[in-house]
């Protein structure tokens, strides 16, 4: 049987997941593909270290161009991450007419347009399934699955390390640091979790799902995002009494006057859809003109979700090679890609939950809900929790829907008050789903 040689950058954790598939289902991947598909050379920092997996000394090198310039290599998998020097392996790989397959949204979120641009130009592929909610096959469901339909709107839960950490401060009552911390111990969390806390992942990954969604590459940079290290067990408690859980969510929605994408948490009501997802789970939620809702749920990292999302590229790739169909336009989903800048969210509308932290004094709480109706917000519900000390209140407040542009100057004007005492902390109440 035909045997496809493949070179790896990095056998790190999802490395190392790759590389136990390919051995664990050799025989399935085999009967699929009618070809084997054998790791030819593996690129580490250290031969020396301990793995996980079993990988053949003889295969290991911490020369990148061992794996580059061996002529029998066909796909190169790039598992090293970061933007330096992945991005230079893989545009080498690509003018060697290697195909690729990679990992790497915060490089493609970057240099997405010169790495694309040189496969084209190259007449290879670049694969990057494993880019986004780890082992869910969103980017194939949508590039493939739904080729047919036209995308209208996502929501997703795209940061198992965020959903992980929310899930267990709602649960287990557990402080943000510790739960971080079980994150990362279960190999959820990037080498720096500030981007997954930060909503910086979660974004790269909203500009990946956009451009597959919608035909438009965005700077993920642009996205307006908000990140989780706010959240406290406070509003887990105030999310539960009022009915919903707080969640770290991605929207994309593609406008006629330009993309609407956006990271922030937000409460969600209680038994909708994305409420339900738990602990390192991703999932996605499609709304496209002509199937309707559609959901894609699954594990969204870790070493075996993610490494099957890789392999899936790799015999992706490999029956391309298999069926000499290698012309076919390139896994970005749209032959033709618009360059599109995020819309600013002054004109979202939502429902709103503000948490004022005052003095516990007379006539504020009168003060705060003036200074709201002077901006055109309106209070739907108010009540007020002390958080230990009399001194001082949480002034909770639900707002009815409003514009953004006129939150923020109302959100504005109160953090210039001298009875607020700390920056008023907002999440966006999202709707109940759809019935239809
Ligand atoms: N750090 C990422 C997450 C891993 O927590 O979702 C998968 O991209």
């Amino acid at each position: 049987m035909r045997s496809i040689a493949i070179g790896l950058l990095g056998a790190g954790n999802v490395g190392g997941g790759v590389i136990r598939i390919l051995q664990e289902n050799r025989d399935s991947i085999e009967r699929r593909l009618g070809a084997g598909v054998q790791v030819k050379r593996v690129l580490v920092r250290d031969p020396s270290r301990g793995r996980d997996v079993d990988v053949p000394e003889e295969l290991l090198t911490t020369d990148a161009d061992e794996v580059l310039a061996d002529p029998d290599v066909r796909v190169v998998v790039e598992l090293i991450g970061g933007i330096e020097p992945a991005r230079t392996y893989i545009l080498d790989a690509i003018r060697r007419g290697k195909h690729v397959v990679t990992a790497n949204k915060a490089l493609l979120g970057q240099h997405g347009r010169e790495i694309f641009d040189e496969a084209t130009r190259c007449g290879v592929s670049v694969f990057f399934e494993a880019s986004v909610a780890g082992g869910i096959p969103i980017l194939r469901s949508l590039r493939e699955g739904l080729a047919s339909d036209h995308i209208l709107r996502l929501s997703g839960i795209v940061n198992g390390t965020s959903n992980y950490i929310l899930d267990a401060m709602a649960r287990e009552g557990s402080s943000f640091e510790d739960a971080l911390a079980a994150a990362q111990r279960a190999g959820y969390a990037e080498a720096d979790p500030t981007m997954d806390v930060e909503g910086t992942d979660a974004a790269q990954k909203l500009a990946l799902l956009a451009l597959v969604s919608f035909g438009i590459r965005v700077d993920p940079a642009e996205i307006p995002t908000e990140g989780i290290t706010r959240i406290r067990p406070f509003e887990h408690q105030m999310a539960r009494d009022l009915g919903y859980v707080v969640k770290s969510i991605a929207v994309a929605r593609a406008d006629e006057d330009g993309p609407m994408l956006a990271v922030y948490p937000a409460m969600i009501p209680r038994g909708s859809l994305l409420a339900d997802v738990h602990g390192s789970y991703n999932a996605v939620l499609v709304e496209s003109r002509a199937l309707g809702r559609s959901m894609y749920y699954g594990r969204g990292a870790g070493m075996m979700p993610t490494g099957t999302a890789v392999v899936s590229d790799i015999i992706e790739v490999c029956r391309g090679l298999q069926s000499f169909a290698e012309g076919r336009p390139p896994p970005q989903a749209f032959s033709r890609v618009e360059e599109g800048r995020p819309k600013p969210l002054d004109d979202e509308r939502s429902e709103n939950y503000l948490c004022v932290h005052v003095p516990n004094v007379p006539g504020v709480l009168g003060r705060v809900a003036s200074s709201l109706g002077e901006h055109g917000v309106s209070i739907s519900r108010m009540n007020q929790e002390a958080p230990g000390d009399s001194e001082t209140v949480d002034m909770v407040i639900l707002t009815e829907a409003v514009e953004e542009a006129e939150l923020r100057a109302a959100i504005a004007t109160l953090d210039r008050f001298e009875d607020v005492l700390a920056p008023t902390h907002r999440l966006r109440i999202l709707p109940p789903d759809p019935l239809d």
